[in-house]
């Protein structure tokens, strides 16, 4: 099968962190289909070899075991060539049908890396120079759009040029390796169903957390803010794989219906809720890894008197028979202290206590998303390091690390996703009404937020986040697992 993969943002910040490495990994790996061509298209005055000379040098920034061997990048850069382009200019288009037409390719991608206000002109002036055959996929990159409004006004606009089936939405999460085991452990595993439920957990925790600043993305960032950047997506996507019901298939239709539903059945906000169950909160200075770090409202394209979010932590319910009841929290931040995604799931303790055990001591599992990747089982267990047997009960810990267990060298998000879009798979991309539903469950904090004189709350930068965040839990007798 022959491709063209067309990066439009083709020299831009994710181009090189995060596509072209995972581009470079499935061409390792041996997973890119031969005969493909790889086709970067920005504004920059550049031709084929001044842009294989520019991705060359970006993989300077890539960890040492990922980057390409002078041999291995002759061979890779061959499937690179470049084409000049504004895509707000439709005289521009004639050139991109033409590189196109050099050999008709089965499959062409349009990885959409660049600003979303682009989005809606660029279909329109696709449609008109008649690329949007059946052959065509188009992949737009979060965020779509800044609010419900937006959203749907980007949505409209591409499926007036492609159908559903074309449209690939990118939520990079859904491709990590633990995500898809969240799926194979619910819905492969007989297991933990019957326990999956209200009688038997008392809450679930979704943390990611970042130790990273907001980089060179200040302009971005400060109109964005952690609710729109990480909670709206991510977040509410990892919700939905913890909280849905089993699909009846494996398509994606059947997976996508679910997750639908679980964003439905979010609880509404009312003004007491969005008072006593959201958190915002944005980083002064700190340190980080003992490393000192500035404040937000120092950092480059980020203004003085920002109100911008950096943190968010939130309670919110499943509202159906499975769930209800149970809190459902989610926090997510920059510049905390440490780097780690993980969702935790906490059961009831035992009913009736026949041992002694240590405080707040339950069963947990926890997913691990990132750094490792993994599952772990927390249970209580008799040490027997006493002669007469032990009434007290320890904590122990059962470990799947699946680096280990399926070694590191894995498929990794981006590369999964992209191998999917050329293989034409959308099992782990958003649909439209998902997105509009997950939009329209954040509005209302938004919303609070502009009439909120009090704006964020400070935390220092290598901190957890705010205190009032660590008080939100505790009011319901639970704590985040750092301070647990
Ligand atoms: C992106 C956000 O979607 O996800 C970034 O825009 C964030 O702000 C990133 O840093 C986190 O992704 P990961 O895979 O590094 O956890």
């Amino acid at each position: 099968m022959s491709f063209d993969l067309i990066l439009f943002g083709g020299t831009g910040d994710l181009v090189w962190r995060k596509l072209m490495p995972a581009l470079f990994q499935a061409f390792r790996h041996g997973s890119l289909p031969a005969g493909g061509r790889i086709i970067g298209v920005a504004r920059d005055e550049l031709d084929d070899v001044q842009y294989r000379a520019l991705i060359k040098s970006r993989f300077d920034h890539v960890e040492l075991a990922k980057r390409p061997t002078e041999e291995e990048f002759s061979r890779f850069e061959a499937l690179l060539c470049y084409v000049r382009m504004d895509l707000s200019r439709a005289d521009d288009y004639p050139a991109l049908a033409t590189k196109l037409k050099e050999r008709q390719a089965d499959t062409v991608v349009m990885y959409l890396a660049t600003a979303p206000g682009l989005f809606t002109g660029f279909c329109e002036q696709i449609a008109a120079a008649g690329l949007n055959g059946p052959e065509m996929r188009v992949v737009l990159e979060k965020p779509l759009g800044h609010d419900l409004q937006s959203n749907r006004a980007i949505n409209e606009s591409v499926r007036r040029a492609f159908s559903e089936n074309q449209i690939f939405r990118i939520d990079h999460y859904l491709g990590k390796p633990s995500v898809q085991n969240l799926f194979a452990l619910r819905f492969g595993n007989a297991l933990f169903e019957p326990l999956w439920r209200r009688e038997n957990i008392a809450n679930i925790q979704i943390t990611i957390a970042e130790e990273l600043g907001i980089e060179k993305r200040g302009a971005f960032y400060d109109s964005t803010g952690a609710l729109r950047d990480m909670v709206q997506n991510h977040a509410l996507q990892l919700l939905c794989a913890v909280g849905m019901e089993p699909p009846i298939n494996s398509h994606a239709d059947a997976i996508r219906d679910e997750k639908l539903k679980v964003l439905r059945s979010l609880k509404a906000w009312t003004p007491e809720t969005l008072r006593r169950h959201v958190v915002r909160g944005q980083y002064g200075a700190g340190a980080v890894n003992g490393t000192a770090t500035q404040a937000y409202r120092r950092e480059t394209g980020v203004s003085e008197t920002s109100t911008t979010e950096t943190f968010v932590a939130l309670r919110t319910e499943i509202a159906n028979w499975r769930w209800a009841g149970v809190p459902f929290y989610i926090r997510t931040g920059k510049r905390l202290a440490d780097r780690a995604a993980f969702i935790e799931v906490n059961f009831r303790p035992a009913p009736h206590a026949i041992f002694k055990t240590p405080v707040g001591a339950a069963n947990r599992l926890v997913i691990n998303l990132q750094p490792k990747d993994g599952l772990e089982l927390h249970l209580l267990a008799q040490g027997q390091q006493e002669r007469r047997v032990s009434q007290t009960l320890s904590p122990v810990q059962l470990d799947l690390d699946f680096d280990k267990r399926f070694g590191s060298e894995r498929v990794g998000a981006y590369e999964r996703l992209l191998l999917d879009v050329i293989d034409g798979r959308l099992n782990l991309f958003v649909r439209s009404d998902e997105q509009e539903e997950a939009w329209r469950w954040v509005e209302p904090i938004m919303e609070s937020w502009k009439n909120d004189a009090e704006g964020p709350r400070a935390y220092a930068a290598g901190t957890w986040g705010p205190a009032a965040s660590s008080a939100m839990i505790a009011r319901d007798g639970f704590c985040w697992t750092e301070e647990c």
